[in-house]
């Protein structure tokens, strides 16, 4: 009887070897058949994707307008949000997809974000939102009122100029309200433009840059009020800007 040349080795291979190779050739099978049964004829044509999923997708009716669409009716509103803060949030962003308003604006209307719960969704204070985005804490921001009672949301600079640092240092305030520079105020370290609080992002406060600025106060020998903690400056964390190691906002020492 003629015999299969590998017959002798498949016979030396130990029993369970054996049976796992069948699995595995089933399993393989198995595979190649569902995937020949699955994956639709066309994929694969121009990469890795479904070729006639372009045609599908492009065949969708429009939702969204675009900006320039609105020009038409809304012209004021589209030239007051142009030169206000939100000039870049689109008009769809809050008014929600407009193409089919655009077209039978009698018919098909927008809904406007009236309620506190929206605005939030960009501006509640986050820490990993970039420092200089205008963020509040919206349970203590001026509750119960809707935000556009006060904020024009096409506009939406706020109503008055602040007079306080903390109205948008909050919580640098509230940290240095507990320090030991409680009493120090935050003028003494930092000289802030008058247009700051009108345009904070263009007129930036001065922030110290040397040693020798705390050491007004806390070098060996300075002059100043009694109790002030004195330090030897040649010596005490040379080579490094004291808020490397000390935050200037709560200094602690011990
Ligand atoms: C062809 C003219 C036309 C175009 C284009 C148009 N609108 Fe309007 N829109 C109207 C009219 C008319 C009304 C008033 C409808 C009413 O109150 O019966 C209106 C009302 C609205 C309202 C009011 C909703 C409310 O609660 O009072 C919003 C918001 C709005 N449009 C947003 C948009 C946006 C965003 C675009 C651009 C994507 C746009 N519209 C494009 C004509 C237009
Ligand atoms: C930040 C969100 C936001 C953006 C962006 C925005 N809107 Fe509005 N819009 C609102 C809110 C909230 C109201 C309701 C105002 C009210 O009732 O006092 C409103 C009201 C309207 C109205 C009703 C009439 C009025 O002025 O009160 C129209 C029309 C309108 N928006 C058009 C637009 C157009 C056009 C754009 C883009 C140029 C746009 N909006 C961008 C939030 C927004
Ligand atoms: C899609 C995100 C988004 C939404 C939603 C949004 N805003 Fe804004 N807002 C911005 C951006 C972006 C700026 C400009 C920030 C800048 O100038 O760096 C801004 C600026 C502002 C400012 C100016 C703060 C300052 O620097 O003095 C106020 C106030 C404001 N928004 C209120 C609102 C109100 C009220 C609503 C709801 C009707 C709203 N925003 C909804 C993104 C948003
Ligand atoms: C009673 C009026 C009032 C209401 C309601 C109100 N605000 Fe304000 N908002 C102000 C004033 C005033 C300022 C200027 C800073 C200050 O004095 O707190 C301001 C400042 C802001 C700023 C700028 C903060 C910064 O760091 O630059 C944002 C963003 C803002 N408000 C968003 C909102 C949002 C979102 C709501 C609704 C959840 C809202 N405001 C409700 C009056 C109001
Ligand atoms: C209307 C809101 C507002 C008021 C009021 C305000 N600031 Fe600011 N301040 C800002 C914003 C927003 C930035 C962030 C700019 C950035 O990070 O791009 C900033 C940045 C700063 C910086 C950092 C500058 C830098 O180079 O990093 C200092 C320091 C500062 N403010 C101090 C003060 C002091 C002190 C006061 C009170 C006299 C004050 N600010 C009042 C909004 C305000
Ligand atoms: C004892 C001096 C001192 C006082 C008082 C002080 N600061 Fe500062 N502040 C600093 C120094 C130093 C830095 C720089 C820290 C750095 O570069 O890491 C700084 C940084 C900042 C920054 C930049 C962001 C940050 O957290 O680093 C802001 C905003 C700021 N201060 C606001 C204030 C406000 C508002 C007050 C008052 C409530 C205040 N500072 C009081 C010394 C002070
Ligand atoms: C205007 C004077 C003045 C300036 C400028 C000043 N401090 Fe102070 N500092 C004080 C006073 C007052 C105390 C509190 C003394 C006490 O315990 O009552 C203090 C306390 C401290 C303490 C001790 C905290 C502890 O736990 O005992 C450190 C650390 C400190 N400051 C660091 C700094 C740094 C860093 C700077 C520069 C960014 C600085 N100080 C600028 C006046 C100043
Ligand atoms: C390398 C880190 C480091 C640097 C940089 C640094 N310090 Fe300190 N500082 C400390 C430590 C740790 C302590 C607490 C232990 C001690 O008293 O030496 C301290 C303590 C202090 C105290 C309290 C001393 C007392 O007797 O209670 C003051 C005030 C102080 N530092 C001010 C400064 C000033 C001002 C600068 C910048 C000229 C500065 N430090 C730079 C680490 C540092």
């Amino acid at each position: 009887m003629k015999q299969w040349p590998l017959s002798n080795l498949w016979k030396k291979l130990p029993e369970q070897v054996r049976r796992l190779s069948i699995l595995g050739i089933i399993l393989v099978a198995f595979f190649l058949m569902i995937r020949s049964l699955l994956i639709p004829s066309d994929f694969g044509k121009f990469g890795h994707y479904r070729a006639s999923a372009v045609e599908e997708i492009a065949s969708l009716p429009m939702q969204y307008a675009g900006q320039m669409a609105c020009v038409e009716c809304h012209e004021e509103t589209v030239t007051l949000k142009g030169k206000g803060y939100h000039k870049n949030v689109a008009c769809e962003i809050c008014h929600g997809p407009a193409a089919a308003h655009t077209r039978d604006p009698g018919s098909v209307k927008l809904t406007a974000p009236r309620g506190r719960g929206y605005c939030p969704i960009c501006h509640e204070y986050l820490p990993s939102r970039p420092t200089g985005f205008p963020q509040i804490v919206s349970n203590s921001h001026n509750p119960m009122k809707p935000c556009i009672s006060c904020h024009n949301p096409h506009d939406p600079k706020p109503p008055q100029t602040p007079k306080e640092c903390s109205a948008c240092h909050g919580e640098i305030a509230k940290t240095k309200s507990l320090s030991h520079h409680v009493y120090i105020p935050c003028t003494r370290c930092h000289n802030v433009p008058k247009g700051h609080k009108i345009s904070p992002r263009k007129f930036l406060p001065t922030k110290p840059s040397t040693r020798e600025f705390c050491g007004g106060c806390h070098a060996k020998g300075a002059a100043g009020e009694k109790g002030i903690p004195q330090v030897d400056l040649a010596t005490h964390g040379k080579r490094y800007v004291c808020w490397q190691c000390h935050y200037p906002h709560l200094p602690e020492a011990h």
